[in-house]
Order: structure tokens, then C-alpha cells, then sequence
């Protein structure tokens, strides 16, 4: 497994999968969430309205993903994530954030997508420092690899800041 810092807008990717960090709801919000729905069309949020509640309101329980056709974008499927929101850290937020790379990862390999791109998931609104969000993200993506896992990794940063955060973080990994 190749993984590889980018900084890009995801939604302009061509990779099979990008990842959005979503909230639960999955009918989209601001951020890498807002952008995606937007570039992928209105089939989109169709989709995710046709995806089943597990409890009023909750399509995806966060540290979980669900996946959807990527419509419009060039990329054939969105895998959405639900990242955790930080609250200091002794609320689980590591391991539900190694939980959306994991799922996302398994649902990749269950769909034979060869090549995914991750945002930087609770990062921004949720507020998650990415010095700590890093090391867990790529543990989790190392964890993933077995046979049919894809084969290239995409970290896509949106700014100069956050892809020095995570190229330190993979140098420190390797
Ligand atoms: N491409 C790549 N990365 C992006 C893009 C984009 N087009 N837009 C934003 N980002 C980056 C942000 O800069 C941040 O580093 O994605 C990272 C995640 O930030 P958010 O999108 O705010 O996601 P998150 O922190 O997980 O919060 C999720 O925000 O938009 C809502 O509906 C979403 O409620 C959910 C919450």
C-alpha cells in the first residue's frame, strides 16, 4: 500500500473512492461535506436520504461509514465517515477515529476500489488537533492492509498547514 500526501480539493480527485466527513445525518453540512455535495449533484443527497436511519436521525453512528455512488464527481464512489468531535480526548475520540478509516477501508476492499482519498476527517469542524488525528489515522490505514486493500492511499490536505502536520506524521510512521 502506496500512501501519498496531496494537497488538493477532494472532490476533484480522480481516485475510485474519496472519503467525506460527514455527521450522521449523512444530508450534508459545510466543510469537505458541503463541497462534496455540491460537486456530485442532488442524485447525491437522494442517496443518502435512501440509505436506512439505525436510530431517528442517525444513517451513519459515528466511527462508522456508509457508501454511496460519487455521481457526478470523477471519482466512483464517496465513502462517508463519521469522525468523531473532540472533546479533549477521553471520549473515545481515538478509537471511533480509527474507526472511520477502518470501516472505510473495509468497504473499499468490498467494492475492489483500488485507489482512496481521505480528508483530514474531524479535523476541521470537529475540531480533533491533527497532531493527534495523524498517528491514529495512519496506524488505522496500516491495520487495514491485507489482500485487496487498495493499493494507493490518498491523504488529501486542503493547505500548505495540514499537509506538513501529516507528512510529519508519516515520516514518524515509516
Ligand atoms: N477538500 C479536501 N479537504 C477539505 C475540503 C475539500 N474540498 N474542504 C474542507 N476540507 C478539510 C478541512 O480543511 C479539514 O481539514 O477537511 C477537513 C475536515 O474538516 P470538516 O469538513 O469541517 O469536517 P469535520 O471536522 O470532520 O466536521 C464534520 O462538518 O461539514 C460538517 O456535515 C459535516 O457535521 C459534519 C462536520
Amino acid at each position: 500500500m502506496s500512501i501519498e500526501i496531496v494537497i488538493a480539493d477532494i472532490t476533484q480527485l480522480n481516485t475510485d473512492a474519496i472519503v467525506n466527513a460527514a455527521n450522521p445525518s449523512l444530508l450534508g453540512g459545510g466543510g469537505v461535506d458541503g463541497a462534496i455535495h455540491r460537486a456530485a449533484g442532488p442524485e447525491l443527497m437522494e442517496a443518502c436520504r435512501a440509505l436506512p436511519q439505525v436510530r431517528l436521525g442517525v444513517r451513519c453512528p459515528t466511527g462508522e461509514a456508509r457508501i454511496t455512488p460519487g455521481f457526478r464527481l470523477p471519482a466512483r464512489y464517496i465513502i462517508h465517515a463519521v469522525g468523531p468531535v473532540w472533546h479533549g480526548g477521553t471520549h473515545d475520540e481515538p478509537t471511533l477515529l480509527a474507526g472511520c478509516y477502518r470501516h472505510s477501508m473495509t468497504l473499499a476492499i468490498k467494492h475492489g476500489v483500488d485507489s482512496i482519498a481521505f480528508p483530514a476527517i474531524s479535523c476541521g469542524v470537529y475540531g480533533y488537533p491533527p497532531e493527534l488525528a495523524a498517528p491514529v489515522a495512519l496506524r488505522s490505514l496500516r491495520d487495514a492492509q491485507r489482500p485487496g486493500a487498495p493499493l494507493h492511499v490518498v491523504l488529501c490536505c486542503f493547505g500548505e498547514a495540514m499537509a506538513a502536520i501529516w507528512q510529519n506524521a508519516l515520516n514518524d510512521a515509516a
